[in-house]
């Protein structure tokens, strides 16, 4: 499946939005690989709130390089499914590449505002950082009520606020402030998420927060991936030598921050909404 056709009155997707995940796909397909563990601790609240069975159809939102849609599939059962979607091609390139051998995923093409499924056609659905990308994110979880059956279960998390996620703030400090990076934090507020969601007809409906430390070690540059995949866009303005330099200055930060075993705690805020349709 592919496209879908657009429904009346959806504003359509903003071109640059399209454009900066088409420019991204290359930088996620590249980390994924060794993302694999932060996207595993990801995975954990996310998939244990969809309460999955083997026998289940379940429909990921904005996959992008394949989280969390790759992990739910490998635990289906022979007639379990796990549709992968995203609006842009080549951000399910990573996805397609790493879950060639999992018989139990396939990929859809999709904007989550016009899904191109029927209603009361898939038992799960879920959506890991992508909701705040998208302008009518009502209409979004509109369409993941739609096409849930009676008794479907929806699962969604959006990052926390940035002052509680070390990666972003580090980064975003190096950079001077980049205003485009508000976006990603549009949920970040108590409670933003269960309404968007009771708004949508969603009448169990619970909103908590994701929190985890890790300590990495100051003289690694643990916070590339996050610089590459969630600053494209910016980089991809940046001379060579500027580009040094910014890297110089979050490394140099990391260092102030290191305590005295040469160690940083990167902590990490994320919300869980779990909405269950009746
Ligand atoms: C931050 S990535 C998340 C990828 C993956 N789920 C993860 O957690 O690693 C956000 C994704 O949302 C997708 N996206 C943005 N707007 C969308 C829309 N309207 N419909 C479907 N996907 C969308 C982007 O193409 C991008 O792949």
């Amino acid at each position: 499946m592919s496209g879908g056709g657009r429904t009346a009155g959806v504003p359509p997707v903003r071109e640059h939005e399209i454009r900066r995940w088409h420019e991204s796909g290359q930088a996620w397909d590249r980390w994924a690989d060794a993302m694999a563990d932060p996207a595993a601790r990801l995975n954990g609240p996310l998939l244990a709130a969809l309460d999955l069975r083997p026998h289940h159809i379940l429909l990921d939102l904005a996959s992008g390089a394949g989280e969390p849609a790759i992990t739910a599939a490998k635990g289906m059962g022979p007639t379990g499914r796990v549709l992968a979607s995203d609006l842009v091609p080549a951000m399910l390139a990573g996805a397609r590449r790493r879950g060639v051998s999992v018989d139990a995923l396939s990929f859809m093409t999709a904007d989550m505002t016009a899904l191109p499924l029927g209603s009361a056609s898939v038992d799960r659905v879920s959506c890991r950082f992508g909701l705040m990308f998208v302008p009518d994110a009502a209409r979004a979880v509109a369409e993941m009520h739609r096409t849930l059956r009676p008794g479907g279960v929806a699962a969604a998390l959006c990052w926390g606020p940035q002052a509680d996620n070390t990666l972003f703030r580090l980064v975003d400090d190096a950079l001077g402030g980049m205003p485009e990076l508000a976006v990603l934090f549009r949920f970040a507020e108590d409670g933003s998420l269960a309404s968007l969601f009771q708004g949508a007809g969603f009448n169990t409906v619970a909103e908590s927060p994701v929190r985890q430390t890790a300590l990495a070690d100051a003289a690694k540059p643990f916070w590339r991936p996050t610089l590459d995949m969630a600053f494209t866009p910016a980089l991809a303005r940046l001379a060579r030598e500027d580009r040094a330099a910014l890297e110089g200055r979050i490394a140099a930060s990391v260092r102030a921050q290191a305590d005295q075993d040469g160690r940083v705690p990167v902590h990490l805020h994320a919300r869980l909404v779990v909405a269950r349709k009746t």
